[in-house]
């Protein structure tokens, strides 16, 4: 009696399987657990179902490691703005000390640094020098019975650097004039250059409506060539070219114009062509680029160049217990001999061989400013005589 029980309810159970295949509408599975013996039907049935069945599988897979790999498109976008906000145009002049303006105490600290003196304050290569320039340079070097007073070398870059009043001889932007007031000042790796639109506070940011060259900036400079100093020897805070470099950029981001800036010959009118462009990138896992607040004590804001700046000043703090003039903080300014030791070559080290320590990532919203540089040569020969009288100079001078 117990055994005939448990034999009907195994044939229960086994009949409710089949009630359930039946009732099923997962399609084939009521073909497999068809009443009756195993018959070559039930067995084609059972392999197309479980072969369908793990290709579904399979397919599902491959779904989901492909959603997990983070896959993404790019897309380019171009929209015709009706108004923009004027870039930041930083300047500098490619010399960082005018000659006239170093004085005798300047002179006796800096020298080595500038390679124009000796380690034993001696002229170092009075054969290479104009007769002229000479006679001013040994009077400067003549240090008997000389008392060498306090130096800083802030207050020597922004006392030498060169003037934007006297490098401007013409300024318009949108055909209103401008002067040398609407620059800022500012310090970087080439000394002291000037920001139009910077941004500062009191002067709201300049926007421009439609394209054209009518629409910008525009500029005469005079880089004041007579103004450089003789260069002997090789050092950091010398360059053997004439002219100017510029760097457009955004207000956010601090001018970083030794490695972005490109260069503006002298004797040539440079037309610049510039396109806005934003770039947004996807934040991890899909992209990588750095989508958190800048960690600084000295900016708010996250650039690549504000985090290259941060992170060498903090490693020359760190190696040198200085600053150089153009770095953010409250550090000490270097000596010209930590400069001349320490901080030129520490700096080179970041820019030319390490791969580590200053490695900033690409931030996940970005403005940069695409252009297009021509030129063409000023003055002309029928124009000649006409700029050098209107700004009292040789015509020699003029081109
Ligand atoms: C530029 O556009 C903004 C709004 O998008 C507007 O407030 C501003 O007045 C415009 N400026 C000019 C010069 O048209
Ligand atoms: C640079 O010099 C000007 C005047 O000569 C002065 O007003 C300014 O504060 C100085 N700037 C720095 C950073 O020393
Ligand atoms: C230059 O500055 C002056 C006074 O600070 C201002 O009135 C003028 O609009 C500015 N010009 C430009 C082109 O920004
Ligand atoms: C022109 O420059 C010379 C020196 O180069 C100066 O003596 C003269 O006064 C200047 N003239 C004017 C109008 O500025």
């Amino acid at each position: 009696m117990r055994a005939c029980s448990q034999g009907s309810a195994r044939a229960e159970r086994l009949s409710s399987l089949q009630v359930f295949a039946n009732n099923s509408s997962l399609h084939g599975i009521s073909h497999i657990f068809r009443h009756g013996s195993l018959s070559l039907r039930r067995v084609l049935w059972a392999l197309f179902f479980l072969g369908s069945l793990g290709l579904l599988l399979v397919v599902c897979m491959e779904r989901v490691t492909y959603f997990f790999s983070y896959p993404h498109v790019t897309k380019l976008d171009e929209v015709a703005a009706p108004n923009l906000t004027f870039p930041a145009i930083t300047i500098c002049n490619l010399n960082e000390f005018r000659f006239s303006r170093v004085t005798r105490n300047d002179l006796y600290h800096v020298g080595q640094l500038l390679a124009l003196l000796s380690d034993r304050y001696e002229i170092r290569s009075p054969h290479l020098a104009e007769p002229q320039l000479l006679a001013a340079l040994r009077d400067k070097a003549n240090f008997r019975n000389f008392k060498a007073k306090p130096f800083d070398m802030a207050d020597f870059y922004n006392r030498t650097g060169h003037d934007m009043a006297e490098m401007l001889l013409q300024c318009s932007f949108r055909g209103s004039d401008c002067t040398a007031q609407n620059f800022t000042a500012i310090f970087t790796r080439l000394g002291k250059c000037y920001t139009f639109n910077a941004g500062a506070p009191g002067n709201e940011l300049l926007t421009t409506v439609k394209g054209g060259s009518g629409n910008g900036l525009e500029l005469m400079l005079n880089i004041q060539q007579e103004e450089y100093l003789p260069v002997w020897g090789e050092s950091d805070e010398i360059s053997y070219e004439a002219g100017v470099k510029v760097q457009i950029h955004s207000q956010e981001e601090p001018p970083f114009i030794d490695q972005l800036g490109f260069g503006v010959a002298p004797g040539f009118q440079t037309f610049v062509s510039c396109q806005k462009q934003r770039l947004v990138y996807l934040p991890p896992p899909w992209g990588d680029c750095k989508s958190t607040p800048i960690e600084s004590d000295f900016f708010t804001s996250y650039s690549i160049t504000a985090c290259r700046l941060d992170c060498e000043t903090r490693y020359l703090a760190e190696n040198c217990n200085c600053r150089m003039v153009h770095m953010p903080g409250n550090a000490n300014v270097c000596t010209p001999e930590q400069y001349k030791e320490c901080a030129d070559p520490a700096l080179d080290f970041l820019v030319k061989k390490d791969s580590e320590f200053c490695v900033c990532r690409t931030p996940c919203d970005m403005v940069r400013y695409g252009k297009e540089l021509s030129m063409v040569k000023i003055p002309s020969k029928a124009s000649a005589k006409y700029l050098a009288k209107k700004y009292n100079k040789s015509e020699q001078y003029i081109s």
